[in-house]
């Protein structure tokens, strides 16, 4: 029954985090603490050098392994990127692409990330794709034409064979490592709502029915139900709280818990 509905997914974005020590405990920590994962997708994404060592652990498990990034060529003269092909030879499933943090921080573009968006498909890697307005683009009403513009930007030509191993994240910048200042269910639920339309009038009404749209921004343990629980919220994207094995396990079991609520 559980594969009839739509599984919460929960992705752990450690970011620029931990060692290779610490990335095995807490991959391990995870593993262990997990008694009935059925109901829920998890993927783990930790910084590349790990991506091995907690690939390692995962191996025999149902959490996938994903990257935080990668160039969109398959190989070649980039010093210090990342390409498809090694991700994938190194056990990653997913990537996430567009995360805020790299289109504010490193200045990628939306024409950037949609190259990425295509050669990840093309080479076999399910995409995380992630938008999100920053304070100033809320403030100034403009919040529902910037998701418009960075989804259709970023899947633009978009194979539609290959809509099925596309999700979406929503991240709104002023919502990231900021607790006092997360997104309420309720902006999260709206923002969704945008996204999942955009979606439609560009793939169909069954795609937008079926792409997975998950929240990310902040999410701690005691609001991941309450976020889970609305509609059209599909999973999360954890940073500070996936670093913390009780704290993710808390969010995994929302999900599981939220998964199994939906009617059939
Ligand atoms: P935080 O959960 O630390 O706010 O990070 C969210 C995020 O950016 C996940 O990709």
């Amino acid at each position: 029954m559980i594969d009839e509905i739509k599984k919460k997914t929960i992705v752990g974005n450690w970011k620029m985090h931990t060692t290779a020590a610490a990335a095995r405990d807490l991959a391990e920590g995870i593993v262990d603490g997990l008694i009935d994962e059925e109901g829920v997708s998890i993927i783990l994404c930790p910084p590349y050098p790990y991506l091995a060592v907690v690939g390692e652990v995962l191996k025999e498990t149902r959490i996938a392994l994903g990257a935080q990034n990668m160039y969109p060529q398959m190989e070649g003269a980039f010093t210090g990127e990342v390409s498809p092909t090694m991700l994938l030879d190194v056990g990653c499933k997913y990537v996430i692409l567009g995360h805020s943090e790299r289109r504010h921080k490193l200045g990628e573009s939306n024409e950037f990330i949609n190259d990425k968006v295509k050669v990840a498909l093309a080479a076999g890697l399910d995409v995380i794709l992630c938008v999100g307005e920053t304070l100033e683009q809320r403030k100034a009403n403009q919040t529902e034409a910037l998701l418009d513009r960075q989804l259709s930007l970023g899947l633009a030509n978009v194979e539609p064979d290959t809509l099925s191993r596309i999700s979406i994240a929503y991240e709104p910048v002023w919502a990231i490592g900021n607790p006092s200042h997360h997104a309420t269910p309720q902006q999260a639920e709206e923002a969704h709502a945008v996204l999942r339309a955009r979606f439609g009038r560009i793939f169909g009404k069954d795609a937008a029915k079926q792409i997975s749209i998950q929240y990310g921004g902040s999410v701690v343990p005691g609001d991941a139900a309450a976020l889970l629980s609305r509609p059209g919220i599909d999973g999360a994207l954890i940073g500070g709280a996936s670093l913390v094995v009780n704290d993710f396990l808390e969010i995994v079991r929302s999900a599981i818990a939220e998964t199994e609520a939906q009617p059939a």
